[in-house]
């Protein structure tokens, strides 16, 4: 299932595990990396397993954020790889290789644990090293059954490349940002795998996260990051498909399933092919799945 929203939550703080259960998010992420103090980090790795454990039976997915594999994720995996896991979000890398190695790791872990092999699915955030950027295209040559898509991040390289700040002057991303988020859209969709745009860090803004996330679905992506349970209906309503589009959709598959050997038909007088076919059955495919 398509998932639109996967909410972070701080992966130390009880009380926000509990309110994330509610929240409506697709998806949580237990996380035990940068929201998690050095301190707290040996305390929030035993309630993300205890979370996991305890896992009612409907509500939304479980993920967590690891650490880097060297930087205490090895433990992390350790602990947190268990009955209740769906999925693993993998921070900082700089390539498919990190990726590969998690999928080994899974491996054994899911044997140990008696996961249904293969069920623990991964999301790298694959831009937040400066060498990230160009190993990118590895990720569309290599066959990673266990992939869930690609999500981006801008904080991260910000620091990493040095920079003040990662915006420009009218308050978006600037140029750099800009073009990773592009090429995590084009590896993930060329990797199979789906486009996951990062955060909306002002979680007081709920018109600006409506208006970047219509723009964001639009673009593709098909789901998002978020910070806080206010973002979460937002977020969902932006990355479902609206009835116009269901509707619009229908229209489509009927023009071309009345006419089963055209490559392509006309419809309120513009021209449809293929790839608007594959468009429509996307967005019903969606939809059906969410209803
Ligand atoms: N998950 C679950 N519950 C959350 C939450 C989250 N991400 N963010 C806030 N809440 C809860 C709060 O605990 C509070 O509940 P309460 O009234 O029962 O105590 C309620 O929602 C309202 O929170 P609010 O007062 O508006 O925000 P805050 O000041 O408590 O928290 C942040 C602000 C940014 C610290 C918080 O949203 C947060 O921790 N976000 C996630 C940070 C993170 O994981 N970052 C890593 C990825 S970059
Ligand atoms: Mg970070």
């Amino acid at each position: 299932m398509t998932i639109r929203s996967f909410l972070f939550v701080p992966g130390d703080s009880e009380r926000k595990l509990a309110k994330g259960q509610g929240s409506g998010a697709d998806a949580l992420i237990l996380d035990l990396e940068d929201a998690v103090a050095p301190a707290r980090k040996l305390a929030a790795r035993g309630l993300v397993a205890e979370a996991l454990a305890a896992r009612p039976p409907t509500g939304p997915e479980l993920w967590v954020r690891v650490n880097p594999l060297d930087e205490g994720g090895l433990d992390d995996l350790a602990q947190v790889v268990r009955p209740g896991l769906d999925g693993i979000v993998l921070p900082k890398i700089d390539g498919v290789a990190e990726v590969v190695r998690l999928s080994h790791h899974l491996e054994v872990l899911e044997r140990r644990d008696g996961l249904a092999p293969g069920s623990v699915r991964i999301l790298p955030v694959a831009t937040e090293t400066a060498a990230a950027p160009f190993g990118l295209a590895a990720f569309t040559s290599l066959e990673l059954p266990r992939l869930y898509g690609l999500t981006w991040g801008a904080e991260d390289l910000a620091t990493a490349l040095g920079a003040s700040t990662n915006r420009d002057e009218a308050g978006g991303f600037a140029f750099t940002y800009r073009v990773v988020r592009s090429l995590a859209l084009m590896a993930a969709r060329a990797a199979g795998a789906e486009p996951v745009d990062t955060l909306y860090a002002d979680f007081r803004d709920g018109e600006g996260l409506a208006r970047d996330s219509a723009a964001s679905a639009r673009e593709g992506f098909t789901g998002r990051l978020a910070i806080h349970p206010d973002q979460v209906a937002t977020i969902n309503a932006a990355f479902s498909p609206s009835e116009a589009e269901v509707a619009q959709a229908r229209r489509v598959v009927e023009a071309f399933a009345a006419a089963p050997d055209a490559g392509a038909v006309g419809l309120d007088g513009h021209m449809l092919d293929r790839p608007h076919l594959k468009q429509a059955e996307r967005i019903l495919d969606r939809h059906a799945r969410r209803s």
